[in-house]
């Protein structure tokens, strides 16, 4: 077949960059250029379509910008020991100065079979009764644990949850060894996968167990957190970034993945600002697709202008009515989420509610994927 030479632009322009993503027609291509020596290959990574000519060099391969996979510059192969996984290479030509790509000339890309992640299974709740997960974020050293009130109040909540007939589980952050976000969605919104990139990439990380009691197994989710400097602890942050993961399926792919959950929030501290904590965890959860049953949280501050904290592990040691309303917001918890399981949820097809904006069907469309099957 004869070569359709397209003109990529002059050759000493071109050598200036020794990466670049070029659209050809609207084939994304990754153009590198070593030591005067031009190279093609697709600009589409085979792992979720990141734009490899956006990446960097390391030396003849092209490292992908979104997760890091990396490709052969000339042949398209993935590194050594992934050579399976294979990009398109494309035919170049120098003639006049100028530089020519031949987009006939694709090889064919093949992606090699990768085993599925555990989490990268079907929505769907399995048969029993209802479970509770507590998740405590208070901080501190694990193998000289000291009283925390926040975690006083789960213990309390979790313990109520078993004598009503829920399963329960306690998950404390403070003992998962897990990487903060790494800011993959502030690239490209695909780059932020499900399950997420870190859990995916780094087999130590420790995230897995709260997806999975979150996503598959609680019916309620119940977070206790102390206040530190007037906002929720650092562990809950650390958490909240890492489930950017669960929420961006829902801008992605239209995919709810917390549906009839429960979420339900335990708040203590030495100062103030309670409100301020609550309605951050409410705006996250809700964006998460949570539900929250009437009053959906219970807390204590010891005040602005108190300074005895020794006061205040006494004062929630021995508050019969903080315990008491801690069982009363689980007895509502458990409630609501009884009567969700009871019904089939609407389905609601139209994310526009959400945000009132329509990023897929805005989207512009894609780069052609050059020999994907
Ligand atoms: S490594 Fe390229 S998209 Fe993930």
């Amino acid at each position: 077949m004869e070569p359709h030479w397209t003109d990529l632009g002059p050759v000493d322009e071109l050598k200036r960059t020794p990466l670049q993503q070029r659209m050809v027609g609207r084939t994304a291509i990754a153009l590198s250029c070593v030591d005067g020596r031009f190279a093609a290959i697709s600009g589409v990574c085979n792992h979720v379509g990141g734009p490899l000519g956006e990446g960097r060099l390391d030396g003849d391969y092209v490292v992908c910008p979104w997760h890091n996979y990396k490709f052969h510059r000339a042949t398209g192969e993935g590194e050594p020991g992934y050579e399976a996984d294979l990009v398109p290479r494309f035919e170049l030509h120098e003639e006049g100065g100028r530089l020519y790509i031949d987009l006939d000339s694709a090889t064919r890309r093949q992606k090699a079979k990768h085993a599925r992640h555990p989490l990268d299974r079907p929505l769907g709740r399995e048969p029993g009764g209802l479970r509770v997960v507590g998740i405590s974020t208070t901080n501190m050293d694990v193998a000289n644990p000291r009283y925390s009130t926040s975690d006083a109040l789960l213990e309390t909540a979790l313990e109520h949850a078993g004598k009503v007939g829920c399963e329960t589980r306690l998950i404390r952050l403070r003992e998962l060894a897990f990487r903060t976000c790494e800011g993959y969605y502030s690239k490209a919104a695909r780059a932020c996968t499900w399950p997420c990139s870190i859990t995916q990439m780094d087999p130590g990380d420790q995230l897995d167990r709260v997806y999975e009691a979150m996503v598959f197994w609680a019916d309620v989710v119940l977070v206790s957190t102390p206040i530190r400097w007037g906002v929720a602890s650092s562990l809950y942050f650390k958490m909240a970034e890492r489930l950017n993961c669960v929420q961006n399926q829902i801008t992605l792919r239209n995919r709810v993945m917390l549906k009839n959950k429960v979420a339900s929030f335990i708040i203590t501290g030495g100062q103030d600002n309670v409100q301020g904590v609550a309605g951050q965890a409410l705006c996250f959860f809700s964006e998460l697709g949570c539900q929250f049953p009437q009053f959906p949280y219970v807390a204590h501050s010891r005040g602005w202008s108190a300074e005895d904290m020794e006061e205040n592990v006494d004062y929630v040691k021995h508050s019969a009515e903080l315990h008491e309303g801690t069982r009363a917001l689980v007895d509502r918890a458990v409630d609501l989420a009884r009567r969700l399981a009871a019904t089939a949820p609407a389905e609601h097809q139209h994310r526009a509610g959400r945000k009132a904006s329509g990023y897929l069907s805005a989207k512009p469309s894609l780069p052609v994927v050059i020999g994907d099957d």
